[in-house]
Formats: C-alpha cells, structure tokens, sequence
C-alpha cells in the first residue's frame, strides 16, 4: 500500500493497483469474495438459528410432558389424601414443596369453586381463578401453555372425584424456563464464535479463491497492454474459462486486422517512397550524363530535358493522385453534393476522353437506358469513371471497344465499363483496388501508371455509399460495374 498524489493505493500480488476512488463494488475481486462470504455466511446462521430454535422447543417439550406427568401422579394422590377438603396433609404439602423446589416454579391447587385453596407461593390462597386454561382444565382436559416472553410453562391437571369421573379440582403448575433460555444463549455464544472463526477461514479461502478466478482476466489486461506499449505481438492464449478463451479469440483477431493494418500501411509507406524515388532517379541520371559531358549538342540537351520534363509530370501526378486519395480518407468532410444529370456527366467525360482512345483506335459507345439524375459529389464521381474508363482504354488491344452503360433502378443507378482488352487473371482481381497494385509490372511500366486509379476510384464510390465490382475473362476483357444510391444518405 503506498500513497500516489495523495490517494491510497493498494496494490495486489499481481501487482495491479486498487484505488480507494475507484467504485468498491465495481471490483470484480472484492464481489467475488463478498458473494463466496455470503455463500458461507448464511447457511452457517441459518443452522446456528435452526439449532438453536431445535433445541428450545425440544426442551419445552421434555420440561412441559414432565411437569404433566408429576402433575397427574400428584393429583391422584390428593385424592387419596382428600386434600381438597383439608389442605393439612403434611405429606402432600411435602411433595408440593419438593415440586416447586426442583422445578423452580409455584404449584397452586383450585376447587370445584375455582377457588385458590392451596398456593406454594402463599399469595393468592382464598382468591378465585377464573382463567381460561383452569376453567378447561374444570371439564376434564389437561392444559399446557408456554410464555416465551416471560420464560415459564403452565400446566394444568384435573383433580378426579375419589372414585367418580367428576372433575373436583384442578392443580395448577407453572415452572420457570430460565435454565432452557441461558443454554439457548450459551449455544449462540458458542455457536457465534465458530460462524466468527469459520468466517475468517472462508474469508482467506474466497481471497485465494477470487484472486484464482480474476488472473486470467488481469492476464488479458496485460497482455492487452503489452500490445499497446508496443513490446509484445505475442497472440493471446488464456483458456482458463470459456469465457476468456473467447475473449482472447477476439482479441488474436483484433490483434490480427491490426498487425494487417500496420503491414499495409508500411507497404503503402515504402511503395510511396519508391513510386517518388523512381522519375527521381531518372532524371538525376538525365542531368548528371549532361553535366557530364563536355560541349554536349543543343539537340541532346533538349531531348534530355524533355526527358526531365515528363518525368517530372509523372512525379507531379502520383503526388496528385496521392493526395486526393488522401483527401478521400479523411471521409464525408469534404464532399460536395449536388443534384447532376448523370447522362450528361457521362457524355462529358467520354468525350474528354476520346482524344486518348483515337490514338490506339479504341471504340468508345456509350449507351443510356434511362435519363438519371443523382445526388453526387460531380469531382470524385468523375474521377472514379474516368479512371476506368481510362483504364479500358490502356488495358485494351489497338482497335478494341470500351462500352458504358447506364441505368437505374427506383433507388441506384448503375455504370457498366465493358472493354474488350487483356483482362485481369483470376488471381489479382482481389488486389487491383490496393494502392499501388499493378498485375504485371513490366507491362504497367510499359503503358505507364503507379496503380492508384481503382484505389482512388473506390475511395469515390464508397464515399458515395456505393459499390464498384470486377468481372474479367484474361485474353477476353474486363467489365466493371459502380452502383451508387440516387439519394446521398449521409453518415
Ligand atoms: N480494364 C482493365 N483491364 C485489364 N487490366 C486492368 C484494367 N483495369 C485495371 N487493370 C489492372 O489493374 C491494375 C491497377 O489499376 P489502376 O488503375 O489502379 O493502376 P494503373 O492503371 O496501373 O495506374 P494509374 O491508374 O494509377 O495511372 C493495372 O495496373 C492493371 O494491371
Ligand atoms: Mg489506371
């Protein structure tokens, strides 16, 4: 336990800190301990009470059937003594006497009157008993009767006629239960010191026990945390519990998305890097063979720095492309929508790229089955065709066809680019969309191009909420389909 920016801190053997501000019950330990104590705690009371509660009636029982019979042989033999007309037998009064001494308690005997004739505590003789366990007791019935509160038991015993089935009499027995109540205490006291010592035995148990139950979990957090501070790539592997086992799974999943994320974006890193070293390199090449000549011809110079020229275009255009990509990451911030007539953008855009289509005699058609109009953002959405439409064309064999298409449905609108070129082999359908996936290098390099065209082609479409596929047969063609909804739905 020590003391961090003047709060208590308590830390346990695994080392994770406690804090007194953090919510008690919150803490999983401490509920586990609190509900294993409870656990113990209330059948250990309940057979404390159960015990006790046994015993005091079992004792009453015994006390109150004992007092009966005494009563009963008692009664007879003041038949016999004929006490009830003279109450000077010094025999009966010595069994009386002996009664009340061993019993602790007061024996008072009625007549037929349910006058007092006889009374051991020598106070009420000559007074009338009118209640009701005497007054039952009259027509022939013993009673008995325990006072809890007060701690006596009262019995009553009817006193025969000398040879008769006539009730003359009752004799009346109330003794004391004192003794039964201090036992009753004495097995609570007792009984409360072993519930006091089991319970300090259940409590070291349930903390070993709820220490056991929460490392896995604390395994979990370090292992989570190791993660975040960057020093272990270990996959996780805590089955102590089904519940942890799953909870690991996930996380080796998560752990998995994220290592595949870093790879990406070191991949992304280091292609960037090379993509912008590569016309770099060229034209230091071009200017160092200039620099290095003596006398070199104008003609050289201006074939070289034309070299310069156009690469430094194609540095300008990766930067381009990677910063419109860039700018496509940081989501819907800045899209700009607007109502446009689809048919007309499409027109546009295959006319601006007509000149580039002529050069390799490619046929370009397009073909509208309905009149579309769109919520779009016209830039992105722009950019997105005409990167496939303008891959169609690259891709494509000298007097081949791009066809495109469009049409729409009561809530998307569809563009198909068709063409009729190389085609994409199986294989690397699944990589064209990342950043600088190109399917054969050398022949890329050929056409030119740093494979960001789909990468920044789906960027647009998923900004638009929409979804763009490939189709392609290697050697036949390629056809890419863009769906996108009518109405902008936001984030
Ligand atoms: N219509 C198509 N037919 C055949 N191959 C295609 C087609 N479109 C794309 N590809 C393949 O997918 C790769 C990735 O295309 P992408 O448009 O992203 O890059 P690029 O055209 O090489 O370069 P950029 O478009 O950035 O100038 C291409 O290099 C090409 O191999
Ligand atoms: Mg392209």
């Amino acid at each position: 336990m020590y003391i961090q920016s003047g709060e208590w801190v308590i830390i346990s053997r695994d080392r994770r800190p406690f804090r007194f501000r953090d919510n008690i019950f919150k803490n999983m330990r401490f509920r586990l301990i609190l509900i294993i104590m409870l656990a113990g705690l209330v059948p250990c009371l309940a057979a404390l009470f159960g015990i006790a509660k046994f015993y005091e009636s079992r004792a009453v029982e015994l006390r109150t059937a004992e007092i009966q019979n005494q009563c009963t042989i008692l009664s007879n033999q003041l038949n016999n003594y004929g006490y009830l007309a003279d109450t000077s037998s010094d025999v009966i009064n010595a069994y009386l006497t002996q009664l009340t001494n061993i019993y602790n308690g007061r024996v008072m005997i009625i007549d037929r009157d349910l006058t007092v004739i006889k009374d051991t505590y020598s106070l009420d003789e000559g007074k009338t008993d009118v209640s009701e366990n005497v007054v039952r007791c009259m027509q022939g019935k013993t009673t008995n009767y325990y006072d809890r509160k007060n701690h006596y038991i009262e019995v009553t015993s009817p006193i025969m006629e000398a040879g008769g089935d006539q009730v003359a009499g009752v004799m009346l027995a109330s003794v004391s239960t004192d003794n039964i109540e201090v036992t009753r205490q004495v097995l609570y006291t007792h009984g409360g010191v072993i519930v006091g010592i089991a319970m300090i035995l259940l409590a070291a148990v349930s903390v070993f026990l709820a220490d056991r139950m929460v490392r896995p979990i604390h395994k979990i957090t370090g292992a989570i945390e190791n993660v975040t501070e960057g020093y272990s790539d270990d996959v996780l592997h805590v089955d102590t519990y089904t519940e942890t086992r799953q909870l690991s799974e996930a996380f080796n999943k998560m752990l998995g998305r994220l290592k595949l994320l870093d790879e990406s974006r070191e991949e992304f890193v280091s292609n960037v890097s090379h993509e912008l070293k590569t016309p770099m390199t060229s034209m230091k090449v071009l200017a160092d063979s200039l620099l290095e000549q003596e006398n070199v011809p104008v003609e050289m110079y201006q074939e070289f720095m034309g070299d310069i020229a156009k690469e430094i275009d194609r540095e300008n255009q990766i930067i381009t492309d990677l910063l419109s990509l860039v700018k496509m990451d940081k989501t819907g911030q800045t899209i700009n929508i607007q109502s446009v007539n689809v048919n007309d953008l499409l027109e546009q855009i295959l006319k601006r790229l007509k000149p580039i289509a002529e050069k390799k005699n490619v046929e370009i058609v397009m073909e509208s089955f309905r009149p579309v109009t769109a919520e779009v953002d016209e830039m992105k959405f722009t950019l997105a065709i005409s990167n496939l439409v303008e891959n169609a064309i690259k891709y494509n064999h000298d007097n081949g066809w791009v066809h495109v298409s469009l049409n729409a449905d009561h809530k998307y609108f569809f563009i198909k680019v068709e063409d009729s070129g190389i085609g994409i082999p199986e294989a690397d359908q699944a990589h064209i969309f990342e950043r600088f996936y190109r399917v054969d290098k050398s022949h890329s390099r050929e056409i030119g191009g740093t494979g960001l065209g789909l990468a920044i082609a789906r960027s647009a479409v998923i900004m638009h909420r929409g979804s763009i596929k490939v189709h392609s047969t290697e050697g036949e063609g390629t056809t890419f389909t863009v769906r996108i909804p009518l109405i902008y739905v936001a984030a």
